[in-house]
């Protein structure tokens, strides 16, 4: 108390205001608040004065900032910049342009006070304690490749996060390789294109698991997560997902499965396929090459399992067949052998067993070596197609 100079006329103000309004008055003084009652018992009345410590939690940005100061040590200069809110809604002129929405909040087009846009990513306030926020923070933070997204900094304010990145003007690679009817022909993108963009995931994904000093997996691979610059150059995003994990460790357990049905290898729901690892992230992006290939998505979650043709099954039916595999206008024979590539990777990477699986290194050298040199791998799958349980959709 001693510590508290309390202004007396602001407490006789407070006290007459109580007796006339006989509405309780507060005033906070630093950590202190101070209220006014008029109570009422039988035929008297009383005032109760009531004096209050607030709690840290309930100072504004306290507890935060034991947090912030906590990381900011923790990873030094490789702490991205951070954001006031306000800051965060002047750049997004008051949260005006919405570009999508994810699991874990809203993107809203930005620009800094340097001119240069950015995409803010607002996460949901009520989810988590915030460690998936802080785990995307750390892992984005020690990245720098041209294949995955930059962050340029985050806002850490209480219930209030957000995460800002570089702005990809084409946005996510899922808008370019589904063809929804005729209008969207025009959307669809070349042979050489799509080529070029699994090529350039697997460079990313290739840093994420053996280029940082500190591996990271992905577990959330999958067309949404790859954003697409001015020049269609990929780029990996969203590692909210992701588990660091130290560089000797191949093998990390987890105590429930991560990623996105359609994508998510069966180790990762099913710890009878084998323990989950690198490989886990290998498998979803040989699902996402796929359906690259394919136009479409492999597992249609909307559709009955008993009526859908499986494309990965499809495919490894019709790969032998010498030319024209009935997909999309493939005209050149360098297209073909493109596609033939893409499809016989992409097959290794989604075999059952985890060690059947290449490494990226692998799909690097297998995608930039010859078609001549690669083998067709065993049918990925027992009989019927692997179904993932319904994680998130
Ligand atoms: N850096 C960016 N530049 C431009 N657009 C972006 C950027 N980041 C995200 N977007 C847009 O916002 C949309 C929503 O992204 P978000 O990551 O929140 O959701 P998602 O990828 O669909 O799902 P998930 O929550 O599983 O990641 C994306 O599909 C994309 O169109
Ligand atoms: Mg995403």
């Amino acid at each position: 108390m001693s510590s508290h100079s309390l202004p007396i006329s602001s407490l006789l103000a407070l006290f007459f205001l109580a007796v006339l309004t006989k509405v309780p008055t507060i005033l906070s003084v630093d950590d202190l608040q101070v209220e006014f009652q008029v109570a009422a018992e039988s035929n008297h009345s009383f005032i109760v004065l009531r004096l209050k410590r607030k709690s840290l939690s309930n100072h504004p940005l306290q507890g935060d900032k034991a947090t912030m100061e906590a990381f900011i040590k923790k990873f030094g200069s490789f702490a991205p910049k951070q954001y006031s809110y306000r800051e965060i809604k002047k750049m997004t002129n008051k949260f005006h342009d919405n570009l999508g929405q994810g699991g874990y909040g809203k993107v809203y087009r930005g620009k800094m006070s340097d001119g240069r846009f950015v995409a803010v990513k607002i996460l949901n306030e009520s989810k988590g304690n915030g460690e998936d926020f802080m785990n995307e923070v750390a892992s984005i933070s020690r990245t720098s490749h041209i294949n995955i997204v930059t962050l340029l900094g985050f806002c850490f304010e209480r219930s209030k996060r957000a995460l800002i990145y570089e702005f990809m003007p084409h946005g996510s690679l899922d808008k370019f390789i589904y063809s929804q009817g005729s209008n969207n022909q025009s959307r669809q993108l070349e042979w050489k294109t799509l080529y070029d963009i699994a090529l350039g995931i697997a460079k990313g994904l290739e840093y994420l698991h053996q280029g940082c000093n500190t591996r990271i997996l992905h577990f959330d691979i999958k067309p949404h997560n790859i954003l697409l610059d001015k020049n269609f150059c990929p780029k990996i995003s969203d590692f909210g997902l992701s588990k660091l994990c130290e560089r000797k460790e191949s093998i990390i357990s987890m105590a429930c499965a991560r990623g996105t049905v359609g994508y998510i290898a069966p180790e990762v729901f099913c710890r009878n396929f084998g323990g989950v690892s690198y490989k886990s992230d290998v498998y979803s992006y040989g699902m996402m090459v796929l359906e690259m290939v394919g136009g479409r998505k492999n597992i249609d979650v909307g559709v009955s399992q008993t009526s859908e043709v499986y494309f990965p099954s499809w495919i490894y039916e019709h790969i032998d067949q010498s030319m024209n595999l009935n997909l999309k206008a493939i005209i050149a024979e360098e297209e073909e052998e493109i596609t033939r590539k893409l499809i016989i990777v992409s097959l290794w990477c989604i075999q059952c067993d985890p060690c059947d699986r290449p490494s990226m290194t692998k799909v690097l050298e297998m995608l930039q070596g010859s078609l001549q040199s690669l083998v067709i791998p065993p049918k990925p799958f027992v009989s019927s197609p692997l179904r993932s349980p319904k994680i998130k959709e």
